[in-house]
């Protein structure tokens, strides 16, 4: 008997809407090529729906979210209408929080050789820019902690035993169940006392994967490395800010946002799939944002709810668009969203 899988969709701002719109052509075709049965229910929050009542996230739905579907796709939060953007802290870090999605994974992968900026000593050609960054997503300075004292902005890191230790252990579990033999782990111990635990909770989790590499980069250093030498790196784990950064350095190595994926994940539950990418407000209503990182997004939930055949087939179909030129203004092309989405459903 085949089972639908209940898949949330929530557009959200920008060319949030647009690239979800069409990447949605692609992912249906997929699924109902792979029987793969996709039972969509859209969404409405954002910001337009923020400003018209007030609501973020309400509960019912944060509930209904919490405890009926089997995945969440997400387009982006962000809207200059809303400057200190208190709808996403609800809608993107409430539900990366409060649904406790620890796994950020954002892989890096150069999906055709013209699309790095990097040039020598490697050609384009020769470059295999391939690794993933597990972002710890619940802690962190992203937990807004802290205090306003007088004129003093005061943030607060938080870095549990808990928290390092299952983001940490993911990334290696991961590693190993897909051959990789090296996992670095990023931090600023040099700087930052508290991120000592870092380093001691990576030695002694690392112990237990003997036959893979653990090795240290302060994440200064490691900015500069992912530049001179991207495809030594295979796993990188980091906390919850400078994954943010490095996930948006690694996207710029392989041809930007318009083709970054990422997955907010807790091992045995829904997972809330969204491109890196915001909601490019100045792209947006022009039709031309590239659906890649939306469609790749979408071989991501495909992998999570047990379709790899489906997530590969959607990322070649992604790696052919690409190699037949049919591109967005981002990577060099004149293809409109629509041209690309409609190329990627051909190639399937
Ligand atoms: P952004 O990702 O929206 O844009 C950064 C740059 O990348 C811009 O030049 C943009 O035009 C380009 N870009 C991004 N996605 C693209 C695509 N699909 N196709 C072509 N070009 C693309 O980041 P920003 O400008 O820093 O943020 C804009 C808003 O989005 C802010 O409100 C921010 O908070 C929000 N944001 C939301 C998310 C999310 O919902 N996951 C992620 C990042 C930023
Ligand atoms: C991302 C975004 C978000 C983050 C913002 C919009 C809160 O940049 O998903 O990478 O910092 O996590
Ligand atoms: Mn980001």
């Amino acid at each position: 008997m085949t089972h639908d899988h209940r898949v949330a969709v929530i557009a959200g701002d920008g060319i949030g809407p647009e690239v979800i719109e069409a990447a949605l052509g692609p992912i249906e075709r997929a699924a109902a090529k792979h029987g793969v049965g996709l039972d969509l229910e859209r969404l409405p929050y954002g910001a337009d729906h923020y400003l018209a009542t007030r609501e973020t996230l309400p509960e019912p739905a944060f509930r209904h979210l919490r405890d009926d579907v089997d995945a969440i796709l997400l387009g982006a939060i962000g809207d200059p209408r809303v400057p200190a953007n208190e709808h996403a802290r609800d809608i993107l870090l409430g539900l990366r929080f409060k649904l406790d999605l620890y796994v950020n994974f954002r892989p890096v992968r150069l999906l055709h050789p013209d699309l790095t900026p990097l040039r020598g000593p490697l050609s384009g050609k020769d470059r295999r820019i391939d690794f993933v960054i597990f972002r710890e997503n619940t802690e962190g300075v992203y937990l807004g902690r802290g205090r306003i004292a007088g004129t003093d902005y005061v943030a607060e890191e938080v870095n549990t035993a808990a928290g390092v230790e299952r983001i940490i252990r993911a990334a290696f579990e991961w590693a190993k169940a897909h051959g990789k033999t090296r996992v670095t782990m990023s931090d600023k111990a040099n700087a930052v006392p508290a991120h000592r635990i870092w380093q001691e909770t990576f030695r002694r989790v690392a112990a237990e994967f003997s036959g893979i590499e653990a090795e240290h980069r302060y994440v200064d250093a490691l900015a500069m490395e992912l530049v001179r030498e991207p495809e030594r790196f295979q796993v990188i784990v980091t906390n919850n800010l400078f994954g943010d950064i490095l996930s948006d350095l690694g996207a710029g190595l392989v041809g930007g946002l318009g083709l970054a994926a990422s997955a907010n994940l807790h091992p045995g539950r829904a997972g809330l799939f969204e491109p890196v990418h915001g909601s490019a407000p100045a792209l947006a209503g022009k039709g031309i944002a590239n659906p890649m990182a939306a469609v790749l997004t979408g071989a991501l939930l495909f992998e999570q709810l047990g379709h790899p055949e489906a997530a590969r087939d959607l990322e070649r179909a992604v790696t052919e668009t690409l190699a037949a030129g049919v591109r967005t203004p981002d990577i060099g092309g004149t293809a409109t969203t629509a041209d690309v989405a409609q190329a990627i459903g051909r190639a399937l």
